[in-house]
């Protein structure tokens, strides 16, 4: 979990990154250009003795690192706090301080100075994002004059009550983002009380829900214009206490909360000003009925809630409203039927119903909505073709998602369509076989998308360079053929390359230093990857080249790409040694060097790379002992193969510490020695069941998609041998529990401990020189699918336990010395007789010598039928396994996000916080950020 997070952090890195680099960049670190009358006018005005102090015991209170108060109480400034850093004074009275600013400032976590509640003539205080925590002093009940309050960005602060509030009548604007006020149960009562009140802010703050009864005893309020409560636990009472402020109100979010079920009728019935309303993720199901008659309505978020039904019966709802919409989001919902006329929404800039189950073609009265500026449709059932006159008329169109729908884009290749698209997401749309000339015309884009579209064709060089600020590109799973041009320029900012799955030949071109990630797999570039010297490793955090002809050794570089997350150079001709280089700093997690020609010991180096969760060094020369830091150092590692090299020596114990391991594969190496005793140790193959379906990463990329504001991920595949083939893991590699040392010069017996791994699918030992017998304890190995211990020098008899190994689906015990009779239970008799052949002491059914006293045998009943899945490996007893585990990982979490509504508040808070704390560390000092991206 910790590690997930760790790199969604840097996920959201990128994507402040820029912004947040204008922002420190533009805007002086105060807010304070707002003065007092002192300035302009040359005069002096001085602020009275007694705010002077004030501020001074409230900068003796603080401390202040940064010395951002270090203009307070300063020679040249004596005679006018007025002048100080985020201070201001009335215009009118001249003398009284009633503006204080302290915000996107580092105090530290302290509490608010009580001092504050001496400045009783202050109108404005911001503390907002300024790093205080604690309790709000009620001394700020004193601030009667005040009229704005912004505690919000102190993500540890809270408020048990919210009365101190109550006595603050002249508020106008109160914003307590991000504030816990779980226990202010109070709080509808006291903003309901405010009688100037025009904006509240209370996202994020774990608001309570509060009883129906309650609410009927509170007064209407008339001045309320914008309320946001995204983010709490609020449930199906705010209705009610929402249509007390009928018609003041115009922008209302309600997202992210508990509303479930239907919008009752009368709470939106008198909004006569409403222009935005956001209910997304909620649990908002039945015909919102009331919505329609808006008449002021510009902006409806209902994405992400159980909405259901055909589409055309919510928007016959739309009476006046219709004239008025401009943003339409139903996102995530279950609507369906096909998408109906919009010709009479004329106001409509955003169309978004994507992951939906929308049905049969788009219509051409699509083309009619002429404010048109996004339109997602992502994620549905459509069909059917898209043309020219569709788009002919949508000039101001600057998103386009339509991936994930079956429809085919047919625009004539001298087609000049009338807009400029910023984004293209065209995913599994088919564009193809040609190249779609049309994109020549798009000079904008920042993020193209044309990924799967059925396109085999060389790519013109106006393609590459389309756009030169491009920060994505995916041109996955299509037929592109040719060469690749130099693409260093061709980028803007952090830009993520996806051209993997393609026919692409030749070198691998040069590559925009500050890359992001960068995926050239399954294509045929040959050569070497000494480029990746000039790649300059800042956030550079995906790099895949698999499958491809590549040569020569992996440049001694390598490792400084300090933040790369996934490396996979596997089923290349990559050869020599592993450079080892000693580096501040490895963020590797998945590490893939599998069928290559390398030689030599993994180098130490990789010991620093203690979140790697997924080693795969496979099929390669490499030699040496199996490096006792892997189980040292590595402790979040999940996958360990080191099949068909030259390892030797025996099996480091250490490894027995790795808590988290799933898969071990040694086979295939020449590994001596007993098997070590302490496998019991390992944690994760004695727990039936996994919490994750599938291991995944995240990487930094642009790809966050505005829905679920996730990450790009990078799902894990493991290579393993299964019942004889090479399969391909990728689906349900995080039930996958498995041990292979086959083919090896292993001695010694079977360690009784084995026994304990209840988790274990497949257990592999064959074709070494194993002797003893086998434990009756192995009836507990009750997950297993296959269990191969054949050519070995295993003695004694069968034992009958094996009838507990109610999934066993794959069983070789055949070239032993085991002898008696084989047990007569079904389960053993189901296998045929090359399981059991080559102990020449075995006898009785299937095989065909009769033990000495037995009467004829019966013929053998049909094998187990084994149903397979595209994985290969999945049985019955597979699933219970799964069944058994609680399957929500990070990654489930997040695809669940949508579903789970305690997961996505959890997330959404993270995610927000995280920008919160990174906006504040960046516009503080970019070094002060860096470690505490790197801690
Ligand atoms: C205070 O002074 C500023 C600048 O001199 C002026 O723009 C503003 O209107 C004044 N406010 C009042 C309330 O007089
Ligand atoms: C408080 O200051 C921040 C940063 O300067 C600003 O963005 C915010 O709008 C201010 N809050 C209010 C209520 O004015
Ligand atoms: C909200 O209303 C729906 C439908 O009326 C109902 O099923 C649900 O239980 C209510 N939830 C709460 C928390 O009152
Ligand atoms: C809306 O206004 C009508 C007419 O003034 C009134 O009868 C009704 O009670 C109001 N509805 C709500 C929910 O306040
Ligand atoms: C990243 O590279 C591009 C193209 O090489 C360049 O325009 C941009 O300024 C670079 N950005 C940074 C932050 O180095
Ligand atoms: C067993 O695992 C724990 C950590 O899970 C480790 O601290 C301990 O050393 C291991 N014991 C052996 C014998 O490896």
């Amino acid at each position: 979990m910790s590690s997930s997070l760790y790199f969604l952090e840097f996920w959201i890195l990128l994507a402040d990154y820029q912004e947040s680099i204008n922002s420190s960049r533009s805007k002086s670190l105060f807010t304070d250009t707002r003065t007092g009358v002192g300035d302009g006018a040359g005069t002096s005005i001085k602020c009275i003795e007694r705010d002077r102090h004030a501020l001074l015991a409230i900068k003796q209170s603080l401390i202040d690192d940064y010395g951002h108060l270090s203009s307070w109480g300063k020679e040249e400034h004596k005679k006018g706090c007025c002048k100080w850093r985020g201070v201001s004074c009335s215009n009118q009275t001249g003398q009284h301080l009633n503006y204080l600013d302290l915000s996107y400032n580092d105090f530290g976590g302290q509490q608010i100075p009580e001092f504050i509640g001496s400045l009783n003539k202050l109108r404005y205080l911001n503390l907002s994002h300024a790093w205080l925590a604690g309790r709000v002093p009620h001394q700020l009940s004193n601030l009667s004059k005040l009229q704005t309050l912004d505690l919000s960005g102190n993500w540890n602060m809270y408020a048990i009550k919210l009365d101190w509030l109550s006595h603050l009548s002249s508020l106008t604007h109160v914003c307590l983002n991000s504030v816990n006020l779980s226990e202010a149960v109070d709080w509808m009562q006291v903003v309901s009380q405010l009688p100037s009140l025009t904006e509240l802010q209370l996202k994020w703050c774990d608001l309570p829900s509060v009883t129906s009864s309650s609410i009927s005893f509170v007064n209407s309020s008339k001045s309320l214009v914008l309320l946001y409560l995204f983010g709490n636990d609020l449930s199906n009472s705010t209705y009610l206490w929402l249509s007390k402020f009928s018609s003041s109100l115009v922008d209302v979010d309600l997202g992210s909360n508990f509303l479930e079920g239907p919008i009752p009728d009368y709470t939106f019935e008198n909004m006569t000003s409403l222009m935005h309303l956001y209910l997304g993720y909620n649990q908002i199901s039945g015909t919102p009925k009331s919505l329609g008659n808006l008449c002021t309505l510009k902006t409806l978020y209902l994405n992400v809630n159980n909405l259901r039904g055909p589409l055309s019966d919510l928007l016959n709802l739309f009476g006046c409203t219709r004239e008025t919409l401009e943003i339409l989001s139903l996102d995530y919902n279950m609507f369906s039927g096909s998408l109906p006329d919009f010709t009479k929404f004329l106001s409509m800039k955003e169309l978004s119903i994507s992951n939906n189950r929308l049905n049969g073609t788009i219509p051409k009265t699509i083309g009619k909505l002429f404010e048109l500026e996004v339109l997602d449709l992502s994620s549905n059932l459509l069909e059917g073709m898209l043309i020219e006159a569709h788009m002919s008329n949508l000039s101001r169109l600057s998103y386009i998602d339509l991936s994930d729908n079956s429809l085919t884009l047919n625009f004539g290749s001298a087609w000049v369509p009338p807009f400029q698209l910023q984004t293209i997401r065209l995913g599994s749309c088919r564009l193809g076989p040609h190249f779609p000339e049309w994109l020549h015309t798009q000079k904008n884009c920042s993020l193209i998308d044309i990924s799967d579209a059925g396109i085999s064709d060389i790519v013109p060089s106006w393609f590459w360079d389309l756009s030169p600020d491009k920060y994505y590109l995916n041109v996955s799973y299509n037929h592109m053929k040719g060469t690749v041009p130099d693409l260093s320029m061709k980028f803007g900012d952090h830009p993520g390359i996806d051209l993997s799955s393609n026919d692409f030949e030749g070198p691998i071109p040069p590559v925009p230093s500050n890359l992001t990630s960068l995926n050239l797999s399954k294509n045929r570039f040959s050569g070497s990857i000494s480029f990746l010297c000039t790649v300059l490793g800042e956030i550079f955090t995906n790099l895949d080249l698999s499958d491809n002809f590549l040569t020569g050794e992996l440049p001694n570089c390598w490792l400084q790409l300090q933040d790369l997350v996934v490396l996979n150079l596997a089923n290349n001709n990559f050869s020599g040694r592993i450079p080892d280089l000693s580096s501040a700093k490895c963020s590797i997690q998945s590490l893939y060097l599998r069928n290559n020609n390398f030689i030599g010991g993994l180098p130490s180096s990789l010991k620093m790379c203690q979140e790697l969760k997924f080693i795969n060094v496979g099929e390669n020369g490499f030699s040496g002992k199996i490096p006792t830091w892997i189980g040292e150092s590595l402790p979040n590692l999940v996958v360990l193969s080191l099949r068909s090299n030259r390892f030797n020596g025996s099996i480091p114990l250490q490894l027995c510490q790795l808590p988290y391991v799933q898969v071990l594969d040694f086979s295939l190496n020449n590994i001596s020695g007993t098997i070590p005793k302490c496998l019991n140790n390992l944690t994760a193959m004695i727990q039936r069941g996994s919490s994750v379906s599938t291991i995944t990463h995240t990487y930094l990329s642009y790809m966050s998609s505005s829905v679920s504001g996730t990450g790009t991920e990078y799902i894990d595949i493991a290579t393993l041998v299964w019942k004889g083939t090479d399969q391909e893991y990728i689906r349900n590699l995080g039930y996958l529990k498995s041990i292979d040392i086959s083919s090896n010069q292993l001695i010694g017996e079977i360690p009784e401990e084995i026994t304990s791994l209840e988790g274990l699918i497949s257990l592999n030992l064959s074709r070494n020189h194993l002797t003893g017998p086998i434990s009756p304890q192995i009836g507990q190995l009750s997950s297993l699918d296959s269990l191969d211990l054949s050519n070995n020098q295993l003695i004694g008899e069968i034992p009958t336990s094996f009838e507990f190994l109610n999934f066993l689906g794959m069983f070789y015990l055949s070239n032993n010395n085991l002898s008696g009779k084989i047990p007569s239970i079904a389960k053993l008799q189901n296998f045929d007789a090359s399981s059991y052949v080559g102990n020449p002491e075995l006898c009785g059914s299937p095989l065909p010598r009769k033990c000495p006293e037995e009467k004829p045998a019966q013929a053998p009943a049909p094998a187990i039928i084994t149903h397979h899945n595209d994985d290969g490996v999945i049985n019955q007893g597979f699933y219970a396994s799964v069944a058994l585990g609680f399957i929500v990982g990070f990654w489930g979490a997040v695809g669940s996000l949508l579903l789970n509504k305690s997961w996505r508040h959890a997330y959404f808070r993270f995610l927000s916080h995280t920008k919160d704390r990174l906006y504040v560390a960046m516009v503080l000092n970019v070094a002060k950020l860096q470690r505490w991206l790197r801690n």
